[in-house]
């Protein structure tokens, strides 16, 4: 029970391997729908398709005879809408509440608008259900175009879509800030603008408990998650440190990596964080790489360009709008070493990075001059 009128009937997914075919999950992944009561009866969200059954049960046995009158649709994504079609053959009087965008998907998902059982919500408009009063917000790009979310009035509730969502089920006890960090910059990252332009929608409201569609309802220290929530989608670093993300054939690079390391710790770095980029979760190293304010980037020079894993890195640090940090770059290579120029170049179209005019080159081997040029990078970066 969220509220006295507001109950969770969500479902714990831990059948799944990746979610949205690319996220490691290793605590699976809640999937939350709620309903409110009151004069009439809203029920929002469905749940992933392999938990239609389980959640139509939840549905009918929290709603214990009686008929829901709305089915509040807040994002199209079919770990939320795919089971729309199984509760409107079970409820024939239900209508359903979603943007006019979300309906055309419907009609693309489904081959059904639904036209005669839908009310369009535009944003700013409201709903009465009796003294819940609701009032839905567009949310494009966070993470859909279609998104919005709704705010209660009455028990100053917020139904956030996918924002403050995080990876792991609910019957799993971990940190929040973690997982929701991960699946904030996997999944929402591109959008920081977005998310701020729905934060000025929002301003002003009073809201005392936030119901993500993943993750835990959020109910106390909300100035938390709100102030993570406004760092993480302004690009600002949350912490001082250096993240050093690499790839290593033959251990050379390694060895540089962890001389470099070593030498920030001395030096009294807050914080150091090492991603062996062939081994670890690219999603992990992606948020470290927006957690910290600092990263060196060290890579061999492979086929003319850089080692795969580190293109994949860069690639998704670009599409996610990495700036305002400070990068390093350690390069490696036994003929001609150009994979400190290649990362740069992949920066280029990149604003609002600083780097540091050290870049560490190995010539097959860490040596001498390797090493001081390491300590002269440990100096600019402390
Ligand atoms: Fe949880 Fe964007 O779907």
């Amino acid at each position: 029970m969220i509220t006295e009128d507001i109950k969770y009937i969500g479902v714990n997914d831990h059948e799944i391997d990746l979610f949205e075919g690319q996220y490691d999950v290793p605590n699976g992944m809640a999937y939350n729908s709620y309903i409110i009561f009151d004069e009439k009866i809203a029920v929002f969200d469905t749940v992933d398709k392999k938990f239609g059954d389980k959640w139509l049960c939840n549905v009918k046995e929290t709603l214990d005879g009686k008929n829901p009158d709305y089915l509040i649709v807040s994002h199209m994504e079919p770990d939320h809408s795919a089971n729309i079609d199984k509760f409107l053959l079970a409820f024939p009087k239900a209508e359903v509440v979603a943007t006019g965008q979300a309906f055309s998907m419907m009609e693309r998902f489904f081959g059904e608008n639904y036209e005669g059982r839908r009310i369009i919500a535009n944003n700013g408009d409201s709903l009465s259900l009796g003294k819940h009063n609701l009032t839905f917000y567009t949310a494009p790009m966070v993470h859909w175009p279609e998104v919005m979310v709704t705010y209660d009035s009455f028990d100053k509730v917020l139904f956030s879509a996918d924002a403050f969502g995080k990876f792991g089920a609910l019957d799993i006890e971990e940190d929040w800030a973690c997982e929701a960090r991960r699946y904030y910059f996997g999944i929402v990252g591109k959008y920081g603008k977005q998310v701020q332009m729905l934060f000025e929608k929002l301003d002003g409201l009073d809201i005392k408990t936030i119901c993500p569609l993943h993750g835990p309802v959020l109910s106390e220290n909300l100035g938390y998650y709100l102030g993570l929530y406004d760092t993480w989608s302004k690009y600002l670093p949350e912490e001082k440190g250096v993240v050093i993300c690499y790839t290593s054939v033959y251990g050379n690079t390694k060895k540089a990596v962890e001389l470099l390391a070593a030498e920030l710790r001395e030096k009294g770095c807050p914080k150091v964080t090492i991603n062996d980029l062939a081994r670890c979760d690219m999603a992990e190293a992606i948020e470290d790489a927006f957690r910290y304010d600092k990263i060196v980037l060290a890579t061999t020079t492979y086929n003319s360009e850089i080692f795969p894993f580190m293109h994949e890195f860069i690639t998704g640090l670009v599409e996610r709008g990495f700036k305002k940090r400070k990068v390093g770059f350690i390069e490696n290579g036994s003929w001609a070493p150009q994979a400190a120029k290649y990362m740069r170049k992949m920066f280029e179209k990149t604003i609002g990075l600083e780097y540091c005019n050290t870049v560490v080159t190995i010539l097959s081997a860490v040596n001498c001059e390797t090493e001081e040029k390491i300590s002269e990078l440990a100096k600019e970066l402390i």
